[in-house]
């Protein structure tokens, strides 16, 4: 199976040791399962081989992969920070005693009022993206009396071969200064005359589900040999460099096994190596891993309600779910592997689309699915559900999000709640 939390007995789908159609059971469907044992192993690969391999650094969890309580009550227990992307994601941090210094306040596009409420908060530091952001937080330091620790977002000119929808690091890019036409170095500068802003670093993020360090041995040259230019320039030196975002993850058995540990090494290796060819003393490196935090951490379960086939054309599975709590194959053609919980012995000879509830053609969960021959009833679950899913889920069609249940030694307990009618309306006018 596509990761070592998955298993399988007397024809049904286990997954952190329990069996899935027993939890469809107890919860109902859609559901999200996850695996908080799987969670905290996946944090402590980062941080271990951070921790091993530089003489300083921290990774950031991407709190947009999943954001709710719980998760970031274990990320602290981990000793991870965060980065947020929005005032919203910073107040469910601070409402989880997430250590708020750990804190990095990531966007393109800060109101007043969320960097009032991040400064508010005693955030850590604010990763300004644009020269407009930069006077924004100057003026709102100013009027507070205090001394925002800073990054600057720049944009390496990368293309990480991803999907487009998903990589920004490219100089033609919504997201921070690039580094190639000169804009950047102006940034840093302007920065520097901030009395109220205490510039620690720079980040870069070049891209989403990357499977090999080339990309950050590529993002590393380039925001060093900047780094040199600061110190030749400006005589400004750097203290941090913040990497971005972390490694891919298995959503198929197509998708490679990145181990995660050797890779960070190899990529500390090169930042030394180019570190010393400079003459640059060694930053505190930081990742912002979203995805190989917690997606395989996940798995979403639902009922099939019907099947049809369409003689000469296709075979259908709808489930009572989809783009909902899943909207990532409707958005990017996102590959998932999806199994028949409770018929795993079966055969798979009904080679169907399984399509989402929701009133849109294009709410399908997965197209081309070898399974068994379904009925009305049976236990569809769709696994490398902990990114992305939950967090970019919606109300299309009033329909209530499923529940978060967390899977921990042997025990299970509701970390988010199913959301109810009563939620449904609560914004509505009495
Ligand atoms: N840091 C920054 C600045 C980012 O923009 C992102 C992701 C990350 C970190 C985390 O990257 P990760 O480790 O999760 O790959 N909704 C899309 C993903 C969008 C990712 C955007 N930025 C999806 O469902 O695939």
């Amino acid at each position: 199976m596509i990761c070592d939390n998955l298993s399988v007995k007397n024809g049904h789908l286990f997954f952190a040791g329990r069996d899935t159609a027993e939890l469809a059971g107890q919860y109902g469907t859609p559901l999200y399962l996850m695996d908080e044992d799987r969670l905290r192993h996946n944090c402590r690969v980062y941080r271990e081989a951070m921790g091993g391999a530089f003489a300083a650094a921290l990774p950031l969890y991407a709190s947009k992969a999943l954001a709710c309580r719980r998760v970031y009550e274990i990320l602290a227990e981990e000793g991870l920070g965060a980065d947020v992307v929005s005032a919203g994601e910073l107040y469910l941090a601070r409402s989880a005693a997430f250590p708020m210094d750990k804190v990095f306040f990531h966007g393109n596009s800060k109101t007043d009022e969320e960097i009032a409420f991040a400064m508010d908060c005693g955030v850590g530091y604010f990763i300004i993206d644009n020269l407009d952001e930069l006077a924004a937080v100057e003026q709102l330091a100013a009027r507070k009396g205090i001394v925002q620790k800073a990054l600057l977002r720049l944009t390496p000119g990368i293309d990480p071969h991803t999907f487009d929808a998903v990589s920004t690091g490219q100089v033609d890019s919504k997201f921070g200064v690039p580094i190639e036409t000169g804009q950047a170095l102006d940034f840093v500068r302007r920065c520097l005359e901030m009395p109220h802003i205490r510039l620690r670093g720079i980040h870069a993020h070049v891209g989403s589900q990357v499977f090999t360090s080339q990309v950050f041995y590529d993002t590393a040259d380039i925001m060093l040999s900047f780094m040199a230019q600061l110190r030749g320039k400006l005589g400004y030196t750097a203290e941090i460099l913040n990497l971005g975002g972390g490694y891919g993850v298995r959503y198929t058995e197509d998708d490679p096994v990145v181990d995660i540990g050797g890779e960070i090494g190899r990529v500390a290796a090169h930042i030394k190596d180019g570190c010393s060819r400079l003459g640059l003393p060694e930053p505190m490196v930081l990742m912002e891993p979203g995805r190989s935090i917690v997606a395989d951490a996940g798995l979403t379960l639902y009922t099939v309600q019907s099947t049809k086939t369409i003689p000469g054309y296709k075979n259908y599975v709808s489930v009572d779910g989809g783009m909902t709590d899943n909207p990532r194959y409707a958005l990017y053609q996102a590959a998932y592997t999806i199994e028949p919980a409770g018929r795993m012995d079966e055969a798979r000879d009904f080679v169907c689309t399984v399509g989402g509830r929701c009133c849109e053609s294009g709410d399908m969960i997965q197209e081309n699915v070898a399974l068994p021959r379904l009925r009305r009833g049976d236990l569809l679950a769709v696994l490398t559900t902990g990114a992305y899913n939950y967090s970019m889920a919606s109300n299309y069609n009033t329909v209530g999000r499923p529940p978060i249940v967390m899977l921990s030694g042997g025990r299970d307990y509701v970390a988010v709640r199913r959301e109810t009618f009563a939620d449904l309306a609560a914004r509505d006018l009495p």
